[in-house]
């Protein structure tokens, strides 16, 4: 299966990043209405932080960033297609993820998860454990802390 973890470059990774953030990740109804997607927002452009696109045989069907602070990474912003959802996708991302950071020199990765994601990073070697309290507030008010040692 031609499945690849890719770094966005060009003008028309970004547009299918943000489409695939904006469609599962702000849909109506999943953040208060005063939460407005910015596709313009400063800590995409950070250093260190690396927004990804999962690509199978070169269709996007699949967002992560990562953001490399020296021997920890922050996950942000995962997302796989509704109509890709369910098929070990996303779980394979996360394995995408874990061996590109390895590779960088990170041994734990964190995460914001959503309530409703929780199982699904539990699946996928992660645990339970707060890793920074003042992170949980705006996007993040109602999201769970997790890490995973790698
Ligand atoms: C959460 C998400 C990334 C998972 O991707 P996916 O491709 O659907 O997951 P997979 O098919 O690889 O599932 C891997 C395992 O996790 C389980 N799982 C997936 N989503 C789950 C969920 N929301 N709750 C509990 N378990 C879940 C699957 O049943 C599977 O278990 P199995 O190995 O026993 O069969 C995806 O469903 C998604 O984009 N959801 C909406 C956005 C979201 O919540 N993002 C996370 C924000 S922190």
């Amino acid at each position: 299966m031609g499945l690849e973890l890719r770094a966005v470059q060009t003008d028309e990774e970004w547009a299918a990043m943000h489409d695939i953030r904006r469609r599962v990740l702000f849909a109506p109804g999943r953040h208060s209405p005063d939460i407005i997607y910015d596709e313009n927002h400063p800590e995409d452009r950070a250093d260190g932080n690396v927004p990804h696109l999962l690509m199978l045989e070169e269709i996007p069907i699949g967002v992560v960033r990562l953001d490399l602070r020296d021997t920890v990474a922050i996950v942000r912003l995962v997302a796989i297609e509704p109509a890709y959802q369910g098929q070990g996708h996303g779980s394979l991302m996360d394995e995408l993820v874990t061996q590109k950071a390895w590779g960088l020199g990170v041994r734990q990765l964190r995460v914001n998860a959503a309530r409703t994601a929780v199982g699904f990073y539990q699946k996928t070697g992660w645990q339970e454990a707060e890793w920074d309290a003042d992170e949980l507030a705006g996007l993040a008010a109602d999201c769970v802390q997790m890490v995973k040692d790698i």
